[in-house]
């Protein structure tokens, strides 16, 4: 039995009044969805404010990156011990965002998440498709070079049993056009069988979430699909009405 995850993914977005105001309302309503699990994903520096505004709540919260390096020289990076000792539950690995702004590559992501999760948080590897990558027919194989590093590392039974998948199509973040439950669905059972094949166990247990222009008038249909387990919110998680609303779809849709 999956439960469902709803995290929202706040990007670069906000100030800290922001943070805290949007926390503590998602708060006040995270008893409205039973069987769902709730997670807020802030900038860096925001997280000291959550951790304070969420204490006590059951509304996880996590980072949108992490370095793949313990410690040392790294200007400008945060390690996973720091997000660990900070609270956080999650880290985002290979946001696409990232894949293609800040180049980074799926070796690269596959050394975050191993750091990610060698301090004890959940890492929540992102992978997918770019639109000519979709009309090139290359959906699937672009989606298995993203997992290849992972599911050929040493430690790869005991990482797919820890780790959360996102499936987020790049034509579909930000742009408003989501992929339909159907096209969603396909890629999703696509990346269960892949795991399956290295991980039978893990492969039944993990959540693979939908993330792109996730919104509350698309998201019970997409979460009603069978191996979608929730969604990673971009700007639906930036109002506290629209994140609650998806996690109520969430919660529906996994009731029925
Ligand atoms: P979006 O972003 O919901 O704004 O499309 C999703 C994401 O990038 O995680």
């Amino acid at each position: 039995m999956r439960t469902p995850l709803v995290l929202g993914n706040w990007k670069m977005h906000g100030s800290q009044a922001f943070a805290r105001g949007l926390a503590e309302s998602v708060r006040a309503r995270s008893g409205e969805f039973p069987g769902v699990r709730l997670g807020v994903c802030p900038p860096y520096v925001m997280l000291p404010i959550i951790a304070k505004a969420l204490d006590g709540s059951s509304v996880a919260y996590g980072a949108q990156n992490v370095s793949e390096f313990a410690e040392g020289a790294y200007t400008g990076e945060i390690s996973a011990g720091m997000l660990k000792e900070l609270g956080c539950s999650y880290a985002l690995v290979g946001h696409s965002e990232r894949r293609q702004l800040f180049a980074e590559t799926s070796d690269q992501v596959v050394q975050k998440l191993v750091a990610a999760y060698g301090a004890g948080l959940i890492p929540v590897l992102c992978v997918g498709e770019t639109l000519a990558e979709r009309q090139a027919e290359a959906t699937g194989r672009v989606i298995e070079a993203q997992l290849q590093p992972l599911l050929s590392h040493p430690e790869a039974d005991r990482l797919l049993a820890a780790l959360i998948i996102a499936y987020e199509p790049v034509w579909a973040i930000g742009t408003g056009q989501t992929a339909s439950p159907e096209q969603a669905q396909e890629v999703h059972g696509d990346i269960r069988r892949l795991i399956r094949a290295r991980a039978p166990v893990a492969a039944d247990e993990l959540l693979i979430l939908y993330g792109g222009s996730v919104k509350p008038g698309n998201a019970v249909e997409l979460f009603a699909m069978p191996d979608i387990d929730g969604g990673l919110i971009g700007g639906a998680a930036l109002k506290a009405e629209d994140f609650c609303a998806i996690a109520a779809a969430a919660a529906a849709s996994k009731r029925s």
